[in-house]
């Protein structure tokens, strides 16, 4: 299938629901990856968080500050031709004050050229979505298991108070966001939210029934070996791949195969 080569706007993702026409999303970091990722098709480019474990190699997403996601979330947004690009904002960004939520919304959305950010919570945030929406700032929500409350939750697990994260949702949408992660959450509940919202809903590790999924970059790569969470599905495993081509280069140099005469200037 041709690929549409225009920029995806937030007005047509919101669309997308109406339409029926599944959305994909992956993570994205750097502008190499952004690229491909793009040019493959890829509906939206999301700089999560998750850079924090991804790239940064900690143990949760805590330590990520707004300075990096900026950092990153230029790169992207520069790479992308056709995809939204969404940027998160990271833990206490957002959280103290609605006021420093619009700023640091504010400065995302102008230093990165991204466009649009995603927040954690529901019914909690749904007034600094509100407001940030007011400010002309599009926001994606974020429901179920929300990473940045590690402290409070103990463990990552699946989040099974239907209930409230239906609150949860209903919340997101009613305040203005254009579209909301669900994060695992038993696919029975992900389906019913799914119908009683008018916004798309973007699931991981929430089945097959949201309006669009999400997967983390390094998961679909496999380029941690030893994590594969339930829900991700692993479309290549680049882990591998990039020892066995990075062992072969220490022997080829070791051996002295590497350069070659067609590798060196006359
Ligand atoms: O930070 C992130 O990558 C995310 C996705 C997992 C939804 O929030």
């Amino acid at each position: 299938m041709p690929i549409d080569n225009r920029p995806l706007t937030v007005p047509e993702f919101l669309a997308r629901k109406a339409e029926r026409k599944r959305i994909s999303v992956l993570t994205a970091y750097d502008y190499a990856m952004a690229r491909l990722l793009d040019a493959a098709g890829v509906d939206c480019l999301l700089v999560g968080d998750s850079m924090g474990t991804t790239v940064q190699g900690y143990a949760d997403t805590l330590k990520v500050t707004l300075e990096q996601m900026i950092y990153h979330g230029e790169m992207v947004a520069r790479a992308a031709k056709r995809a939204l690009v969404v940027v998160d904002l990271p833990f206490m960004s957002y959280q103290s004050s609605t006021r420093k939520a619009i700023e640091s919304a504010g400065r995302v959305i102008k230093e990165t050229g991204c466009q649009a950010v995603k927040l954690e919570g529901g019914v909690v945030q749904a007034r600094t979505i509100r407001r940030l929406v007011d400010a002309g700032i599009p926001v994606m929500g974020h429901v179920g298991m929300t990473p940045q409350s590690i402290r409070r939750l103990g463990s990552y697990k699946v989040e099974r108070a239907a209930d409230r994260v239906l609150a949860d949702a209903l919340a997101v949408a009613e305040a203005g966001a254009f579209a909301v992660v669900l994060e695992c959450i038993p696919g029975t509940v992900a389906a019913s939210i799914t119908n009683q919202l008018t916004i798309p809903t973007i699931g991981i590790g929430a089945g097959p029934h949201c309006d669009g999924q999400v997967l983390v970059l390094h998961d679909v790569l496999g380029l941690i070996e030893d994590f594969k969470p339930r829900f991700a599905r692993r479309y290549a495993t680049l882990g591998d791949q990039i020892k066995k081509a990075a062992e072969e280069y220490v022997s080829d140099v070791s051996h002295g195969r590497f350069p070659d005469e067609t590798e060196t200037y006359r």
